[in-house]
């Protein structure tokens, strides 16, 4: 079987629900899986749930429920917000499955037999809230900071993974590979982070603290967590020691955002990678920050967009278009409801919703309800084609380099050039005429308005798959598996019966 294209999310924290930030990665994720798969190639797609920790044991105390509980409830909220999105994932892993906790057991099992995992005892300054241990180096003007929350000092006897040994490597690793990281320059800030001596790592917890991880195969009295359990679940859903796993792993793409690059997974996984002697993923797509007025949006920031909302209003396609055609993948973004609404009203509803609705209104008004023969090319229709040529060839190279929003700008200025090729030949006036050759130009104009719309309609099947199909059944058509050479402008939809005509996008008062 030849290999998979495997791209990967990261599995969201099991401490709150689904927001705009964990939405965002999984659009993308999904907009890159789909436009993989109609480039004909075999994707597999994993995203899921990061579920042991601190965090999820005491709000189950808290609450006087099993941890358990807790998460059983979170997977169905973010598997929901997942079908509510259209996202199409292979796999949802979570990491309290008997096939992630036997795979992080297997590996615990290898390192610490290979002498790579040790005991020591470790007197430190502890993050509450981020549940790792911490160093003076890490504080800022003296300060831990804010994100560290509580900083408290203890002892504990504690395994330890060998990190250090392995900095020079990371170091000429990073350096020699300048497509591992996406976009290039993320990888300053690791290497920066490399500039200092690297500890080891701290993998388990005694189980008297923290009993929600999974228990160290070599000694019961303890757990590991997060990192050590998370960043497994790569090669967990990939299949680790089954047949399959070559036909996955190496991952191609590990998608995340910009706060789990450094150390996570551009230090910590890496490393753990070479000690299992297991090749590194090809590459990390590291994106920005969903910010509310400068400031992250998140749980613990309080300030929390609801994508659901969002979606219930406008429908998955509209959130998914604005969330990739607002950011440009490397950068962070400002999220506002006003915005969203000015985007949904300008480009949804007006340039595209219209040109459908006006399309079918006058495809069964003066064609019959039969799309028309392309009868006559005049200097019109060949600037729309040649529109079409210009976009069609650019549009890989974009999607290809993850520049989405640019090609989302391409493609709906192609609309707006339909738009305005249809005023131009106003087909209301052309319908009226009794000259044979404003006949034919009315057929032309309806069959060139509606192969525009088909075509670009299949260039945002990426991105809106659902509107997409919308779209090419009202031109009596189905949505495509393959671009193959369905993108190449012709004259294949005449014959082909229009839909009834029915709104896309309904306005919405902002
Ligand atoms: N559980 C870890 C990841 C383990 S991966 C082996 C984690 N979870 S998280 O729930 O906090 O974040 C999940 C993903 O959502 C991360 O890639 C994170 O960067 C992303 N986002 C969380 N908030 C975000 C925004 N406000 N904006 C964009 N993405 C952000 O980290």
């Amino acid at each position: 079987m030849s290999k998979r294209f495997l791209i990967t999310t990261a599995i969201d924290y099991a401490n709150g629900s689904p927001h705009i930030g964990h939405a965002y990665e999984k659009i993308l994720t999904d907009v890159i899986a789909r436009y993989k798969r109609l480039s004909g190639i075999p994707v597999h797609f994993v995203t899921g749930l990061d579920e042991h920790g601190q965090k999820v044991q005491m709000s189950a105390q808290k609450k006087g429920i099993e941890p358990i509980e807790i998460c059983d409830s979170l997977a169905g909220e973010f598997q929901t917000l997942c079908e509510q999105l259209n996202i199409s994932n292979d796999d949802y892993i979570r990491t309290t499955e008997t096939r992630h906790k036997k795979v992080v057991q297997t590996l615990l099992q290898k390192l610490f037999d290979e002498g790579k995992i040790y005991k020591a005892d470790y007197n430190g300054y502890y993050s509450v809230r981020q549940e790792q241990f911490v160093t003076e180096k890490e504080k800022v003007n003296g300060e831990w900071p804010a994100f560290f929350g509580d900083v408290v000092e203890i002892t504990e006897s504690n395994y330890f993974f060998k990190l250090s040994e392995y900095q020079d490597w990371l170091i000429d690793t990073i350096r020699s590979n300048e497509s591992l990281i996406y976009p290039r320059f993320r990888s300053a800030d690791v290497l920066n982070f490399l500039k200092e001596p690297l500890n080891d790592l701290c993998i388990s917890r005694p189980k008297e603290r923290l009993s929600w991880g999974i228990e160290l195969p070599f000694d019961t009295d303890f757990v590991t967590y997060v990192w050590f359990d998370a960043l497994v679940n790569y090669i967990t859903a990939a299949g680790y020691g089954t047949d399959s796993f070559d036909e996955y792993w190496p991952a191609d793409y590990h998608v995340i955002g910009k706060d789990i690059l450094s150390p996570p997974h551009a230090v910590y996984w890496p490393i753990m990678l070479k000690a299992l002697d297991i090749p590194l993923p090809k590459h990390y797509l590291v994106h920005g920050w969903w910010l509310s007025s400068g400031s992250k949006m998140s749980k613990s920031e309080g300030q929390v967009v609801n994508p659901l909302d969002l979606i219930d209003a406008f429908g998955a396609d509209a959130f998914r278009y604005f969330v990739i055609s607002e950011m440009n993948v490397g950068q962070d973004s400002d999220f506002s409801e006003e915005l969203f609404q000015k985007r949904y009203n300008s480009d949804l509803a007006n340039d595209l919703g219209n040109l459908v609705s006006r399309l079918l209104n006058m495809g069964h008004r003066f064609a019959g309800g039969i799309i028309p023969n392309s009868e006559i090319i005049e200097d019109e229709e060949k600037v729309v084609q040649d529109h079409w040529e210009k976009l069609h060839s650019e549009i890989f190279e974009l999607y290809d380099t993850f520049q989405f929003h640019k090609a989302l700008e391409r493609i709906f200025s192609f609309i707006r050039e339909l738009n305005r090729y249809t005023e131009a030949r106003a087909p209301w006036k052309l319908a009226k005429s009794e000259d044979a050759t404003d006949k034919l130009r009315l057929s032309t104009t309806l069959a060139t308005m509606s192969e525009g719309l088909r075509v670009s309609s299949i260039l945002l099947q990426p991105v809106m798959p659902e509107i997409s199909e919308k779209i090419l059944n009202s031109l009596g058509q189905n949505s495509v598996e393959l671009f193959g050479d369905q993108l190449k402008w012709s004259n294949q939809l005449a014959g082909s019966k229009f839909g009834e005509k029915s709104i896309l996008f309904p306005k919405k008062e902002s």
